[in-house]
């Protein structure tokens, strides 16, 4: 597919450079506080820390849907805060899948337009759009749910949808908040199965999780405490937990 040439091997993804973003709700938050994070092509990261220490606000971040008050990001070479809105929404549509804390699927859509809608910004994709997002829906366990609405899906099931859509492109970069936190451990397993596949044809994740035996299964963790990085744990090579 196109979008996988726009980034050489051994090349960033991603590089945020001294980012900060404060909140002016009341009494300020400093929300990250000078974050400096690269994302080389292929790697596959976890972001760990408490509730409140700026983790969704980083991924917002590098998920170019929010700006940094001060420092950069960069993805696939490209300096977010340069582009104009509609370069970089289209920045987003093909290079990056995005999993939300909240899902955000569009509600009165069914499960196999929700993943469908992507692919609009995507000329190269070969198999049918429909046939696309059905084999996806399939893939994540949701192959009797296709043409259900999120209202009529439980939360894990919404959560696999949103999965779903957000790999519909093979973006690049893959960046996913909980992405299993509504799940149980077998669906979960599954989805971080996805994951490992991805990451093995080259796909550079980036995942924000609660828990230290999903965090494992990256190459390395970065620890976030107060909206700085405390620490970037380096995990031995194959090293995911039994
Ligand atoms: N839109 C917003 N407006 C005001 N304050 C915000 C906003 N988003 C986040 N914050 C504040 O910024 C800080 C960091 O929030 P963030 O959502 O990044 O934390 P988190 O690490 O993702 O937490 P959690 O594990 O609970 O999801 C928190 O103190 C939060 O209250
Ligand atoms: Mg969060």
């Amino acid at each position: 597919m196109s979008s996988q040439q726009t980034v050489q091997d051994g090349a960033s993804v991603v590089a945020a450079e001294d980012v900060r973003r404060t909140y002016y709700m009341g009494e300020p938050v400093h929300a990250l506080d000078g974050v400096s994070l690269t994302l080389p092509k292929g790697s596959y990261t976890a972001v760990m820390g408490p509730s409140g220490s700026g983790k969704s606000t980083l991924m917002n971040l590098l998920g170019c849907l929010d700006t940094p008050d001060s420092g950069t990001v960069e993805i696939a070479g490209q300096s977010v805060s340069e582009l104009s809105g509609s370069a970089r929404a289209r920045l987003r549509g093909t290079e990056i899948g995005f999993i939300f804390q909240t899902f955000n699927l569009m509600p009165r859509l069914t499960a196999a337009e929700n993943v469908t809608l992507p692919m609009v910004f995507n000329d190269d994709i070969e198999m049918g759009r429909r046939e696309r997002a059905e084999q996806l829906l399939t893939r994540v366990g949701l192959g009797d749910r296709i043409d259900h609405t999120p209202n009529e899906l439980s939360g894990g099931q919404r959560q696999r949808v949103a999965i779903a859509r957000a790999l519909v492109n093979e973006p690049t970069l893959v960046l996913a908040d909980e992405p299993t936190g509504n799940l149980d451990t077998d669906t979960g397993d599954e989805i971080l199965e996805l994951f490992d596949e991805l990451n093995d044809r080259g796909r550079t994740i980036l995942m924000v999780t609660h828990e230290r035996r999903v965090a494992e299964r990256a190459d390395r963790i970065v620890h976030l405490l107060d909206g700085a990085l405390e620490e970037i744990e380096q995990l031995p090579p194959g090293g995911e937990s039994e």
